[in-house]
């Protein structure tokens, strides 16, 4: 299949003739056909661009080092204008389990990780591009729990794979992103004392913004990252610990009353500036919200929030029982977060439905989130993650297409799933708990109305909807993203 976004009519039509791009489309595997047919692949590649102005096609190769995986995107661009941002032409991705965090002590494994990934970048990129295309890895999460000098040598190992492949390693190709910074911002010359790499060369940029980049580069018919641009899309995403929010405002006076400089991100392109409306609320992902809920965070037990995370589940007599009425009554069960196992059941009192969940949760999220100024002005939002995967857990969304839903749409199902829990022993006993979390997060948390439509999407034009290719063209473009 053939892409072609963000280049207007006319202007910024790429140059290659659209016959060959035709041909070289039909050419083209499916992300899920890597594995047979690339070989095919990469013997047409060199030999159908070649005619067309060389220097306008090229490559770019971003893993992604997530805890649970890594991830390999190789990105074809069409640059048509040095003044403009390039074409995305394709996406080649492939990805290994598990991620390079579990290969803490023995980093040659790391490595090999990495290099067999590389056959991706190997037989989608014709061999001559080989030495101008660039190699960069960014490590999230699964790193940047690990000891400093843990994640180093992990890093160490592959910039070594890195340096011995016949691709090009530009400066800061190996980093870790700065995650508790997701949506906050700081100039990379602050010190630091945590356990964290810095990025060695140049602040990195959080994931928030540059997913906001990725998607609206892909959005539309035509780019939506242009000035004066009308018709952005505002993404909203839900993780087990954190959930983010990122949008362009319409108006002034949103970002003028975040309540601090650091819920606005700006970055240049096309010779002016972005200005965002951005945050990670640390704590409130969908997991830390089963947590509160439950009240076993703070105070509660040995949970993420106490000294003692290290340590095994109490046991015996002292084990404490969290219950809340988001579960079925009769439910009693274990459940494992960040390395803890909790005793969990129903409420023993037998209060149990959505009327009850709802004022439960409410506690949880009243006053923890800033309402933004004029949220829904102006802006469509795509929400990714577990807003994706509870709306098909809920049955409301397929789980390929996606689909469009209204704020009502969750809530109305958390109804149905919280009063009928009892009786419906098919669901999972978290989905009430976890329906009713995300519609008072989006409701009482945003500031959402019921009427609000989102895009419950994994991609967009059928491109992963990652930060990666924020991240791509960030390096390419230096957006300056401050
Ligand atoms: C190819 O493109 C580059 C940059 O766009 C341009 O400088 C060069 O003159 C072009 N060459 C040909 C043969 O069209
Ligand atoms: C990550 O961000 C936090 C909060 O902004 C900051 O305190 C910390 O120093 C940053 N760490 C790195 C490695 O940049
Ligand atoms: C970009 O900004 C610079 C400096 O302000 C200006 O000289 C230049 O003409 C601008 N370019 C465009 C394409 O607007
Ligand atoms: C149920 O949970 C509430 C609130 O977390 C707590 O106050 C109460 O003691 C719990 N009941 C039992 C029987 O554990
Ligand atoms: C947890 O750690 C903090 C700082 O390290 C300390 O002040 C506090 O007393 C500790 N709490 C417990 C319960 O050990």
């Amino acid at each position: 299949m053939l892409f072609i976004f963000c280049f207007s009519r006319g202007k910024m039509r790429p140059t290659v003739p659209l016959l060959l791009l035709a041909l070289l489309a039909a050419a083209r595997p499916t992300p899920a056909q890597v594995k047979t047919s690339l070989l095919d692949l990469s013997r047409i590649l060199p030999s159908l661009s070649r005619p067309a102005n060389h220097s306008r096609i090229f490559y770019a190769v971003m893993f992604d080092a997530g805890s649970t995986g890594t991830r390999i995107h190789v990105y074809t661009f069409i640059h048509s204008d040095a003044e403009k941002l390039p074409v995305l032409d394709n996406e080649m991705f492939h990805s290994v389990k598990p991620g390079l965090s579990a290969y803490v002590d023995s980093p040659e494994m790391a490595g090999q990780t990495v290099r067999v990934l590389l056959k991706v970048a190997r037989k989608t990129v014709p061999r001559l591009d080989w030495k101008r295309t660039p190699l960069v890895l960014r490590a999230t999460a699964g790193l940047r729990l690990l000891p400093a000098e843990k994640a180093q040598a992990l890093l160490e190992q592959v910039q070594h794979v890195f340096h011995e492949s016949p691709f090009l390693v530009p400066d800061n190709s190996v980093s870790i992103m700065n995650g508790t910074s997701e949506g906050n911002f700081r100039p990379p010359s602050v010190p630091t004392t945590s356990s964290f790499i810095p990025c060695p060369i140049r602040w990195c940029p959080p994931t928030g913004v540059l997913a906001w980049i990725s998607v609206n580069f892909l959005t539309g018919e035509y780019c939506h990252l242009r000035p004066q641009t009308k018709k952005t899309v505002g993404i909203l995403d839900l993780g087990g610990g954190s959930t983010q929010i990122t949008f362009l405002p319409k108006l002034r006076k949103t970002i003028e009353s975040a309540p601090v400089d650091d819920y606005v991100a700006r970055f240049e392109i096309f010779n002016s500036t972005l200005e965002l409306y951005t945050h990670s609320y640390l704590g409130n992902g969908l997991m830390m919200g089963r947590l509160a809920t439950l009240g076993a965070r703070g105070g509660g037990g040995a949970g993420p929030d106490a000294n003692s995370t290290d340590l095994p589940p109490a046991a015996g007599s002292e084990t404490k029982i969290f219950n809340s009425s988001c579960l079925p009554s009769k439910f009693r069960d274990e459940w494992s977060f960040g390395g803890q196992t909790y005793q969990v059941s129903g409420n023993p009192d037998g209060d149990a439905g959505y009327k009850h969940c709802y004022q439960e949760i409410l506690k949880v999220v009243d006053g923890a989130i800033h309402q933004p100024y004029k949220l829904e002005d102006g802006s469509f939002f795509y929400a990714f993650s577990y807003y994706f995967d509870r709306a098909v857990d809920a049955g409301l969304i397929d789980d390929v297409q996606g689909g469009i839903l209204q704020v009502r749409d969750f809530k109305k199902r958390a109804k149905e799933v919280c009063n009928k829990m009892a009786k419906d022993p098919t669901t999972s006993p978290f989905l009430c708990l976890d329906m009713t979390y995300i519609t008072c997060l989006l409701k009482d948390g945003f500031g959402f109305k019921e009427s609000t439509t989102l895009q419950l999407t994994k991609k967009v034009k059928n491109v992963e909807a990652s930060w990666a290719l924020g991240a791509t063209l960030d390096h390419f473009h230096n957006l300056k993203i401050h």
